[in-house]
C-alpha cells in the first residue's frame, strides 16, 4: 500500500470543493499539503481551517493559465518543502452553462485555458521535476462525467473534459517506467462554489460572453450542487483509485448505465466486420509495423 505520510501534495483549486476535500483528505493521511488557488481570500481561510486541524500546509496564490507564475510557485514549492511534489492534483476547474451556437470566443478561452491549459501547465511544469527526483509519484487530474458525452449547454466545459480523460489515459501509459501513476477522476455532482465560477473569470475574457450568468441561474445552479456528493467523501474515493493505481476514478454509479448507452451507440455506429476483410488486414499489418518502429522511438527517447 503507497505510504502518503510526508509526501507533498500540491493541489490546484485547493481553496475550495473538490480541492479542499483533498486537502482535508490528504492532509489527515500525513501529506504535506500545498494548496494553490487564484482567489487568495479563499486560500487564506481555507488555510486558516487545514492549520486548525493540525495539518502541515502552505498557500500560493496561482492563476494555473500563467506558466511564468507556475513555475515559480514550482520553485517555491521545492525551496519550502526541499523538493518537488510526489502528488499533483489538477483539481481546479470552471463552468459556464449556455447554448453552444451562442458561445464567444472568450467563452472559449477562459474555459478552455483554466480546464485544459491549465491542467496541461501542471504537468508540464512538475513533471520533468518529479521525473528528476526520482521518487514515485501519481498525477490526478480531475475531469467530469461530463467528459464522456457531449452537452447542448457545456459543451465547451464537456469538451475540455473529454480532452483531460484522453490525456490522463495516454500519460497512464507513458509514466509508469518512471514510477509515476495517472488517474482521472470523474464527478457527477460535487457539493462546492462551482456556481460563482464566474468571480475567477478575467476581465479581459469576461465583456463577452454568450452564455447566462444572472443572479437568478447562478442560484438555480447553487441550489443544484448543493444537492452535490461531499468533497471529503469524494477525496476519499481519490485516495482509494491511488491506492490502487486506478486510471480511472468514478465514485458514481448511478451514472454506469448512461455512459454504457453512450458507447453502445458508438459501437454500433462500425461498419460490419466483413465489409473490407482484406483492407482490414492490410490497415492492420502498416498500424504493427508503424507501432513497433515508434516504440523503438519512444524507448530510445528515455
Ligand atoms: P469550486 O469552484 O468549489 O473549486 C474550484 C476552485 O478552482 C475555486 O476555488 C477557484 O477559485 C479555483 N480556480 C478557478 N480558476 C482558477 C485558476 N485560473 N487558477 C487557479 N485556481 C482557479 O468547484 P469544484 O466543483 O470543487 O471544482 C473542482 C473540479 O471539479 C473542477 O475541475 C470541476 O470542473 C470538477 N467538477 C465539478 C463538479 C461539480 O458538480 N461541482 C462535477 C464534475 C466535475
Amino acid at each position: 500500500m503507497i505510504e502518503f505520510r510526508d509526501k507533498v501534495a500540491f493541489i490546484t483549486g485547493g481553496a475550495s470543493g473538490a480541492g479542499f476535500g483533498q486537502a482535508q483528505v490528504f492532509g489527515a493521511a500525513g501529506c504535506r499539503i500545498v494548496i494553490v488557488d487564484v482567489r487568495q481570500d479563499a486560500l487564506d481561510s481555507a488555510l486558516a481551517r487545514l492549520l486548525e486541524t493540525g495539518i502541515e500546509a502552505h498557500a500560493i496564490r496561482l492563476d494555473i493559465t500563467d506558466r511564468a507564475a507556475y513555475a515559480d510557485a514550482a520553485d517555491e514549492v521545492e525551496s519550502v518543502f526541499g523538493g518537488p511534489p510526489q502528488l499533483l492534483f489538477n483539481t481546479a476547474g470552471v463552468n459556464s452553462f449556455g447554448p453552444l451556437e451562442n458561445a464567444t470566443y472568450e467563452d472559449f478561452d477562459w474555459i478552455l485555458g483554466v480546464n485544459l491549459q491549465g491542467v496541461i501547465n501542471g504537468i508540464q511544469t512538475f513533471l520533468p521535476r518529479m521525473i528528476a527526483s526520482g521518487r514515485d509519484g501519481h498525477i490526478v487530474t480531475t475531469s467530469s462525467m461530463g467528459g464522456f458525452e457531449g452537452s447542448a449547454t457545456a459543451a465547451i466545459y464537456c469538451a475540455t473534459k473529454a480532452a483531460v480523460i484522453n490525456l490522463m489515459e495516454s500519460y497512464a501509459i507513458t509514466l509508469p517506467k518512471y514510477g509515476i501513476g495517472a488517474s482521472v477522476l470523474c464527478p457527477a455532482s460535487i457539493r462546492s462554489n462551482i456556481a460563482d465560477s464566474q468571480q475567477t473569470r478575467p476581465a479581459h475574457l469576461a465583456t463577452n460572453s454568450g452564455f447566462r450568468s444572472d443572479e437568478a441561474f447562478i442560484e438555480l445552479q447553487r441550489r443544484l450542487y448543493n444537492g452535490g456528493m461531499d468533497p471529503v467523501e469524494l477525496a476519499e474515493h481519490v485516495q482509494r483509485g491511488i491506492e490502487n493505481n486506478d486510471l480511472y476514478i468514478l465514485p458514481f454509479p448511478e451514472t454506469k448505465e448512461g455512459v454504457r448507452a453512450h458507447f453502445e451507440k458508438i459501437l454500433d455506429a462500425f461498419a460490419a466486420p466483413d465489409s473490407d476483410p482484406e483492407g482490414a488486414r492490410r490497415r492492420a499489418r502498416a498500424f504493427e509495423e508503424y507501432r513497433a518502429e515508434a516504440a523503438k522511438t519512444a524507448s530510445s527517447i528515455k
